[in-house]
């Protein structure tokens, strides 16, 4: 069978998420004996020449969008064993990032998505399913109902749409979004395209996707009340039926302390406690911090908006320095927060580390240095930061929601369960006691730590379950 993931980013090509990670990961643990599974995503101008030097030219025509005709480039690179198509076109990819103003992207992402679907006969792939992630696809669907009327080579082509994060919708002002997308007045009604008047390409994509998916059990069970449901949890709640939560996996390949060379010194399950705390030694001279291999360091690595829990750092963060710590945080985002780490880093100088900037390898270092990760999000589709953690045996703190309440078991010092530690309610001080409750563990009960992190280092949230539960769901529409 013939899968298609059409995607707005993807590693190791183009990132800024989570989703990038899936994209790049997932294709490549389906069983390739029973699917063919290929990746389109944009050709942006920003993407690395080392990649883009490396891609081979397929083909071009011209596509109409926003009144326009438009150059369709098609560029082709094959990686671990799965195909990846680029759609080229400077007009719309040329920025310095791959999202911008919001108007620019609705009609990029128009372009995109109806452009994924025209090279098809071009490229000779006739998918049987094409699996779409985000609003940035959530066209696709659309334009697939809209293209069947055209001919038989897109009938019956089932559709997924998964959501990795329902805080982003793309939304515009139906008018425009028609005029731009060139699609009849059928699709701008409230029951199909629009939602509170304006048109919603995710709405869209979930209405017209055969499935529905989301990114953890958890946050599809959330989704359908109106805390988390972003204004379309009625709409979630309609498709229970055809919704299911499949929690992301984690490139284990990848992300591996046995054999990771961004970082400093390898180590595994059974040598963490001799070898891990090299990391953090290396760390802590790289970034200037006191070194002492004893001082409990606690990382962050995020983009940095209010969806990760910063405001209730900021709140505590004076007290929380007060204590025998250290903070390592790596992210960019929201100027307030970029600023806010800056201040403490000037501040508790020697204990604070702000590193306000993205980088691979320094985010492994990270992983792999830090005693406990702090990820307390206001709400989280799956997280992948608080798995990275885990397998680097780095102990999570996160809030109990969504992904982070599936993948992080609270520590039980009666019962000796637990792989990190978590809290309810979006509360500083319900975050500060909880902090405070780890460092007591790692400062008075060391013993008890590392049985934690031998746990944490065990878990497998390797692709492998989460792949298979992809394949079901396939196979429930496609056979
Ligand atoms: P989200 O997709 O909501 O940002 P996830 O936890 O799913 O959250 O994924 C975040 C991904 O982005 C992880 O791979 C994390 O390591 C990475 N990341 C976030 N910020 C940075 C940064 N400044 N530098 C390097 N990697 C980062
Ligand atoms: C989104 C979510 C994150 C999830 C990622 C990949 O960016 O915020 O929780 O892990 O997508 O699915």
């Amino acid at each position: 069978k013939k899968i298609l993931f059409v995607a707005s980013e993807s590693v190791p090509f183009i990132k800024t998420g989570g989703l990038a990670d899936v994209v790049g990961s997932l294709p490549k643990y389906f069983d390739h004996e029973s699917y063919d599974v290929r990746v389109i995503i944009p050709k942006y101008t920003c993407i690395k020449d080392e990649w883009k030097n490396q891609m081979e030219y397929v083909d071009h025509f011209y596509m109409d969008i926003a009144g326009e005709s438009q150059y369709v480039g098609i560029m082709k690179y094959v990686l671990d064993g799965i195909t990846f198509y680029f759609i080229d076109n400077e007009y719309y990819f040329g920025g310095m990032t791959p999202y911008g103003e919001v108007y620019r992207d609705i009609a990029k992402f128009a372009f995109f998505s109806k452009a994924a679907l025209s090279i098809l006969p071009v490229i000779d792939f006739r998918p049987d399913l094409i699996h779409c992630h985000d609003w940035q696809t959530g066209l696709v669907p659309i334009y697939l109902d809209n293209f069947r009327y055209g001919g038989e080579f897109y009938r019956d082509i089932k559709t997924v749409m998964t959501i990795h994060n329902l805080k982003f919708q793309g939304c515009w002002d139906t008018k425009e979004v028609q005029r731009i997308t060139g699609l009849p007045d059928y699709y701008f009604v409230p029951d199909k395209l629009e939602a509170y008047k304006d048109a919603n390409m995710l709405k869209g994509g979930i209405v017209y996707a055969d499935k529905v998916t989301t990114v953890s059990h958890s946050y599809a069970e959330e989704i359908k009340t109106s805390f988390y449901g972003e204004k379309l949890e009625g709409l979630m709640y309609a498709r229970s039926n055809d919704l299911v939560g499949i929690v992301n996996g984690l490139d284990y390949e990848d992300y591996n302390p046995a054999s990771d060379d961004r970082i400093f010194k390898n180590f595994t399950v059974d040598d963490f406690r001799r070898n891990k705390v090299k990391n953090k030694l290396a760390l802590q001279k790289e970034l200037g911090l006191a070194e002492d291999p004893k001082a409990m360091m606690i990382g962050i690595v995020s983009r940095l908006t209010d969806q990760k829990g910063f405001d209730l750092i900021a709140y505590v963060m004076d007290e929380l320095c007060q204590d025998a710590i250290q903070i390592v945080a790596l992210g960019t985002g929201t100027e307030q927060y970029e600023n806010m780490f800056r201040h403490f880093a000037w501040k508790y100088a020697g204990k604070v580390s702000a590193n306000i900037y993205y980088s691979e390898p320094m985010s492994h270092k990270i992983y792999a240095s830090s005693d406990a990760f702090l990820m307390p999000s206001l709400f989280e589709p799956c997280g992948l930061s608080q798995l990275m953690s885990l397998r680097y045996g780095t102990l999570p703190i996160v809030r109990e929601t969504g992904g982070l309440k599936d993948t992080v078991e609270s520590y039980n010092e009666f019962e000796k369960t637990g792989t990190g530690f978590s809290f309810k309610n979006y509360n500083a001080h319900e975050m500060l006691t909880t902090i405070r409750y780890a460092e007591h563990i790692y400062y008075d009960k060391k013993r008890d730590w590392n049985k934690i992190v031998e746990r944490a280092m065990n878990q497998d949230f390797s692709w492998g379950n989460s792949a298979k539960q992809y394949e079901e769901l396939y196979k429930g529409l496609i056979g």
